[in-house]
């Protein structure tokens, strides 16, 4: 539909305008194009002639740009091979064929279009998608297209393009690098489809797989985390009897986007338009990490960015030389840990959330769902693996198998990203699997003074508590998991004695503010849902003493990872953002998404527990307010928190609101971005606080000088720079300044502007009442340090 419009446009243009216009857009017979000359896109986007990538070398070729763009940013080269050296070209049509055709000097042709049908009326368009065409001009179906440049394309993919294979012709479109910036030979940089039991999109390099995309599933490929909800660009992939192939289109048509192949960098990279500074930016680049790359970890091994070393093998397997595994050196992988045994019947382990493995040795059956897959499976000893395949988008099912090694597995972190993978391990592997699931580790805080405030609301009423989705890209699974009621368990003191060993000192974690705090193992336990907040799990009251369970966090606190030298490593970049993201939805739910309305009163690093695949859970509700539905702020009398996160109007007034977590959000977010704390900064030229030093740069356009050096080097400067941004605005000195904690979810997640921050609130650490405030956890190891000595009256 919106072609056919766009035709009648450009036709209305031509009539009426392309005589009062020099911009031409098409070529017929009689016609040609010499150096010097353009052909310019009917709304003006793109523009076709003659390019020398070096000015100071002789070659000189016929291509396609960015009309716009003042630096010509090219997108399509004809002559890629054969350059025109020193020399005169010109581009007609030729009359006998209706072939298009690059000349030298009226003798030998350096290019042409390869096509078979003569045409009558040739007419060459250049189109305002950036495609060039070649059509009969007495054809009234104007898609009808003898010839595209779409059909071969170069280094670039633009919207519309479809990078792929037709079915039917065994016609394949392909992307290929440029030899060198001067060159635009074909380099081995190449991006396609790649076919085999089923396909994926794939980087090679020569004829050697580079990174893989993984399969597509319901919608999206399981190597590349979900981006949906970017705000430039939708993205298709088509698999039927006749094509397949991977297409983009703009959410927003007058933006620009595009895909390019980068030789010496060996990435592909999505590049954006800036309206305003008028240049590309780079939006996303793969591969991303070094778990992207093709087969890092060997066989059956799993590439996971949170671990240390990244490569761990498959739940179920074990190192094959475990020497030359240790020395880093993964290329033989890992090997069953227990050999399977198909007499003695096998068992599958599930692992989730990851890319799928390489598809050689796939095979795929479209109208089996996972029941029937499995059966299948385990019928035959060689299948390794299965899962659920959905191509149709409809809910529908499918059957994949692997037979043979696994390769080129990563591992995900985050709910929506990657996906299930059953793998074949021996039986006595699944009924050890089984054992572990169900021996949950459970933390318990010994609570001397007596319950929460949130707790004893929610135990008092013994009310279910209904606990909603937060990540609305969470798959039906998931969701149906987390929509579960929960009741709070109330433990028989027996239960906890047991759990602990009678309290036993091994068991001891640490002493927090409220009391000591345990570690215990609940045979019982449940599985733990994703959340953002820390789960209690139920509480038992013995006479005087009230206990809190809470699940484990075996990854400890954010600031034992962002504060220490060489810890600070395994938080990269991307790996933070979605730590940030996941304390904002944490404290969004609080704030808005619970029935009740909770002040937290105590957000700061140390109260960011990360568990096991490094999900942020905030903790610590030791001071949390619950107000009524419609009351915004209260007073308090005894202000308890923590010096370097409290709001001014908070420290100094006692007047604590949602923006005052907000304040102390923006202070966390800083200090991830940094990983330098607020309080007890130290510049040697500057005074002042870690807000007031980032203030400055800010001001004096320098913000990026405050973030972490390898944050620098690793992460996307723009998205950083966007998060200092977001930092600023939520530590501003007026509370009704402050955006809501659902504002700044918005802005995380989207890329549109932000509003100016105004002067911050800044505070100075050292004021009298410092005794009350709890201690910063200073060096601390313990986890569940609780930041308040006495608890106040209700
Ligand atoms: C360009 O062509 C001229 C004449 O053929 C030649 O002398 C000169 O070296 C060439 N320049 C380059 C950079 O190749
Ligand atoms: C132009 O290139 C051809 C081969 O591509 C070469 O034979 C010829 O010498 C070149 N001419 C100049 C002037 O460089
Ligand atoms: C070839 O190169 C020489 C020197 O660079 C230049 O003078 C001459 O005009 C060029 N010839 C053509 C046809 O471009
Ligand atoms: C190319 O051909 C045109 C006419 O066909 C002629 O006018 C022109 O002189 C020729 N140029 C050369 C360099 O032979
Ligand atoms: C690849 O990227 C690098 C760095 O951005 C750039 O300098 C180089 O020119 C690019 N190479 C090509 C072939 O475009
Ligand atoms: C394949 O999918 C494309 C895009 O959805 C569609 O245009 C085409 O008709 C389909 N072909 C078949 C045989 O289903
Ligand atoms: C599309 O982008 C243009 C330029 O960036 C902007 O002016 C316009 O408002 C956008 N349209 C929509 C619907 O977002
Ligand atoms: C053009 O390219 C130069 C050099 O690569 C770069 O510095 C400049 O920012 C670019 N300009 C635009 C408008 O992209
Ligand atoms: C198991 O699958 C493999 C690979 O598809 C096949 O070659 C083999 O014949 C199958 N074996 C049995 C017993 O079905």
């Amino acid at each position: 539909m919106e072609m056919d419009f766009y035709f009648y446009f450009v036709c209305c243009f031509l009539i009426f305008f392309s005589k009062a216009s020099t911009a031409i857009d098409t070529i017929s017979v009689s016609e040609s194009l010499t150096d010097g000359k353009t052909l310019v896109s009917g709304g003006g986007s793109f523009a076709l002639g003659f390019f020398s990538p070096d000015p100071s070398s002789n070659n000189s070729y016929l291509g396609i740009w960015y009309h716009n763009d003042p630096n010509k940013t090219v997108v399509w080269v004809a002559n890629r091979i054969h350059p025109i050296n020193n020399s005169t070209a010109v581009l007609k049509i030729e009359e006998s064929s209706g072939r298009v055709v690059l000349q030298l000097q009226n003798t030998t042709a350096v290019w042409s279009t390869n096509m078979k049908a003569s045409v009558q009326n040739p007419v060459l368009q250049l189109l305002d998608s950036g495609n060039l065409v070649l059509r009969d001009g007495k054809d009234s179906n104007p898609e009808h297209y003898l010839w595209q440049s779409f059909d071969y394309p170069s280094d670039t993919m633009l919207p519309g393009m479809k990078i792929g294979i037709d079915l039917r012709t065994g016609f394949e479109r392909r992307l290929s690098a440029w030899k060198n910036w001067d060159d635009p030979s074909p380099g081995d940089l190449t991006y396609g489809v790649e076919l085999e039991g089923a396909p994926e999109m794939g980087l090679r390099k020569g004829l050697k797989k580079y990174a893989l995309s993984g399969l597509w599933i319901r919608n999206g490929f399981s190597g590349i985390r979900d981006v949906r909800s970017n705000p430039i660009y939708d993205y298709d992939f088509v698999w039927n009897e006749s094509e397949v192939y991977y297409t983009f289109s703009l959410k927003n048509k007058s933006r620009m986007s595009r895909v390019v192949l980068n030789q010496t960098e060996s990435v592909r990279t999505r590049y954006t338009w800036n309206q305003e500074t008028q240049t590309w930016e780079s939006y996303a680049t793969r591969p991303s990490d070094n778990c992207d790359k093709y087969g890092v970890c060997g066989p059956n091994g799993n590439c996971d960015n949170n671990m240390l070393p990244v490569c761990q093998c498959l739940t179920g397997f074990k190192p094959k030389w475990p020497e030359r595994w240790k020395s880093s050196d993964y290329s033989e992988g890992c090997i069953h840990s227990k050999p399977v045994n198909c007499q003695r019947g096998d068992g599958f382990i599930t692992i989730r959330r990851v890319k799928s493995p390489d598809i050689k040795n796939l095979r795929v059956n479209k109208g089996m769902n996972l029941k029937e897959c499995k059966t299948e499976c385990s019928r035959n000893c060689s299948c390794m693996a299965y899962t659920n395949l959905d191509f149709t988008r409809d809910g529908g099912s499918g059957c994949a198998m692997w037979f043979g090694d696994l390769v080129d597995i990563k591992q995900f972190q985050s709910g929506s990203d990657g996906m299930d993978l059953h793998i074949r391990v021996s039986a006595s592997e699944t009924e050890l699997m089984e054992k572990s699931k169900a021996i949950t580790l459970a933390t318990v805080v010994a609570a001397l003074l007596g319950c929460l405030l949130v707790v004893c609301y929610i135990l008092r009423t013994r009310r279910k508590l209904k606990v909603e989705a937060e990540d609305t890209n969470a798959n039906d699974k998931e969701n149906r998991d987390e929509n579960e009621d929960l009741e709070l368990a109330v433990f028989e003191f027996e239960t906890i004695t047991k759990a602990t060993s009678n309290f036993s000192f091994r068991n001891k974690l640490g002493q927090g503010g409220f009391g000591p705090v345990y570690k215990g193992t609940l045979t019982n336990g449940q599985e733990i849902a994703h959340r953002n907040l820390v789960r209690l799990l139920g509480c038992c009251i013995h006479g005087d003493e009230r206990m809190l369970v809470y699940e484990y966090m075996p990854n400890r606190s954010l600031d034992y990872f962002i504060f220490d030298q060489t810890r600070r490593e395994v938080l990269t970049w991307s790996k933070r953002f979605q730590i940030i993201s996941g304390i904002a939805r944490g404290l969004l739910y609080l704030h808005q998404d619970s029935r009740l309305r909770i002040i937290h009163r105590d957000l700061k690093v140390s109260n960011v527990l990360l568990d096991g695949e490094m999900n942020p859970k905030i903790s610590d509700f030791g001071m949390a307010r619950t107000f009524g539905g419609d009351q915004i702020e209260d007073i308090t009398s005894r202000i308890v928190g923590t010096y370097g996160y409290m709001a001014p109007e908070y420290a100094t007034d006692g007047l604590f609101s949602v923006k005052s977590d907000v304040f102390s959000f923006g202070i966390v977010l800083l200090e991830v971005i940094t990983g330098r704390k607020n309080r007890g900064f130290y510049h040697a030229n500057r005074s002042g606080n870690l807000i007031e030093h980032t203030w400055m740069l800010w001001a004096e356009g320098n913000p990026s000088d405050i973030v972490d050096d390898f944050l620098v080097e690793t992460g996307d400067l723009p998205e950083l720079l966007r998060c200092i941004h977001i930092s600023l605005l939520c530590v501003q000195q007026h509370p009704e300044e402050r955006p809501s904690m659902s504002y700044v979810v918005l802005m995380l997640g989207s890329r549109n502007e932000l509003p100016s921050p105004k002067q911050p609130g800044f505070l100075f650490c050292n004021k009298p009442f410092e005794a009350d405030s709890s201690p910063d956890n200073e060096g601390s190891s313990s986890r569940n340090e609780i930041s308040l000595s006495t608890l106040e009256a209700r």
